[in-house]
């Protein structure tokens, strides 16, 4: 089994540099698939997501080429195939994405029911309202999304009201009226820098998509989308994590290749927190020498405070001096990782979406396991700030999502490193 071993204890100095986003890249990888020419990508972050999604897209019979480490090039001029692999598109969630750009370029789509973290119920049903007020018959039959345009195999244009605020559905439903018959209106829609830089996307090869960021996005569908070359943005929530890491472990930390607009609702809370969090053009500057006071947390939409980083920043609250009370506005489920840091020493309480903790003198090493990846990243926060050897097991989700996550932390004096140990020596097997 392949673990993270790490030393806790060790301030954090130097220098890290963000990778592209996450979910920007795993909608804007399947947005390729509406385009009538080459893309090039640039800025994709190397993690197992991004593979994978690229897999199916060659699955699908897609030309991707490897430019360099972080940049690709996708042609989909050939694709033989409207119907995704059980195998591949159940692995990840962020395989819905297939069904807007596939219904939305070729009519059709048929796509495995996502998989990804289990955080509670994760309904899609907005989605499929979404693809329906534009004309879409959308079934979901033996583990598959079965979706069809009734109008001559072209989506139109709708007028869609999202129930619950919902990032998935704001981007599938952006997907598909990028190449709709007239024009599409989302209201309620989801703010994320991620959707901002779909669209963004999207525009560059020709779509004309209006008020992405705010709760109104207007898409006039376009009669096709062409090639061209654009570079994804820089990843708020893996820039949010190493901003807290250098809170728990303290030291100082110049975070690069950032959009310090994107982290307000981090820095805010870090500073309440008595860090020191300056901002620069493309990079912040963080600093903690003295102890770490408490604070509230509530996680909601964007600009609030991103329920990705709820566990990052609640094993970070185990060591503040008073009470935090953490409330989770998006997820059902997303408390997981309370066991694991509970296993270290922390004091923490949850009721229903509350969790209340109070602030011990300090974390102790221990065996944890990443539960999914975010709590994945927790588990390492923690682990950096404890005394002693901490152990995390499952780490195939934290590789879902950050790049070289040891390596960048490594870089920057933390003592951790990826070893191999027997499977019967992990305490912490699933059950
Ligand atoms: N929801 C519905 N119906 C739907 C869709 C969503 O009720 O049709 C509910 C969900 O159950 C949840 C809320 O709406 O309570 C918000 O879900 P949303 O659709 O915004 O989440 P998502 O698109 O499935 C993305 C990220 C998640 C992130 C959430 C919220 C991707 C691939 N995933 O999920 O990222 O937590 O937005 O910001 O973009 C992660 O990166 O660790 C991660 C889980």
């Amino acid at each position: 089994m392949t673990k993270y071993q790490i030393r806790g204890g060790n301030r954090l100095h130097g220098e890290i540099e963000i990778s592209g986003a996450k979910n920007a890249a795993v909608a804007i990888i399947p947005a390729a698939l509406m385009v009538d020419g080459v893309c090039r990508i640039e800025n994709i972050p190397q993690i197992s997501d991004v593979t994978l999604i690229l897999q199916i897209l060659q699955e699908l019979g897609a030309d991707v080429r490897t430019v360099n480490r972080t940049t690709v090039d996708i042609d989909c001029s050939h694709i033989r195939n409207r119907k995704v692999s059980m195998e591949q598109g159940s692995k990840i969630r962020a395989s819905y994405y297939l069904v807007g750009a596939l219904l939305g370029r070729f009519g059709w789509a048929e796509v495995p029911m996502p998989g990804g973290c289990d955080l509670g119920g994760r309904p899609i049903d907005q989605h499929i309202k979404g693809f329906a007020a534009m004309g879409a018959q959308v079934e979901v039959r033996n583990g598959y999304i079965d979706a069809k345009c009734t109008n001559a195999g072209r989506l139109t244009g709708g007028q869609v009201y999202l129930d619950i605020v919902s990032v998935g559905a704001t981007m599938n439903i952006m997907l598909g009226a990028a190449l709709a018959d007239g024009m599409t209106v989302i209201e309620n829609a989801a703010k994320e820098p991620h959707i901002v830089d779909l669209a963004n996307f999207l525009n560059s090869m020709g779509a004309d998509i209006r008020g992405a960021g705010t709760d109104v996005i207007k898409i006039r569908g376009a009669e096709r989308l062409h090639g061209g070359t654009y570079s994804i943005i820089p990843d708020q929530i893996e820039a949010g994590t190493y901003m807290v890491a250098v809170a728990a472990a303290g030291g100082e930390v110049l975070i690069k290749n950032v959009i310090p607009k994107h982290l307000d609702c981090i820095t805010a809370k870090l500073l309440e927190m008595g860090v020191d969090v300056e901002e620069q053009d493309e990079a912040v500057l963080v600093r903690r020498s003295g102890p770490l006071n408490r604070a509230n947390i509530k996680t909601m939409p964007y600009p609030g405070f991103p329920t990705d980083m709820q566990s990052q920043i609640g094993a970070v609250l185990c060591t503040a001096r008073g009470t935090s009370i953490i409330t989770e506005g998006v997820w059902d489920n997303r408390y997981r990782y309370v066991d694991e840091l509970r296993r270290m020493g922390a004091s923490i309480q949850v009721d229903g979406k509350v969790a209340v903790i109070e602030g011990v003198d300090h974390l102790t090493g221990a065996p944890v396991r990443a539960c999914d990846l975010r709590a994945g990243a927790a588990m390492v926060i923690a682990g950096l700030a404890a005394q002693g050897v901490t152990e995390v097991d499952s780490i195939h989700h934290i590789e879902r999502g950050y790049e070289n996550l040891v390596e960048k932390l490594a870089a920057v004096g933390a003592d951790i490193r990826i070893i191999e140990t027997p499977d019967e020596d992990s305490k912490t097997q699933v059950g």
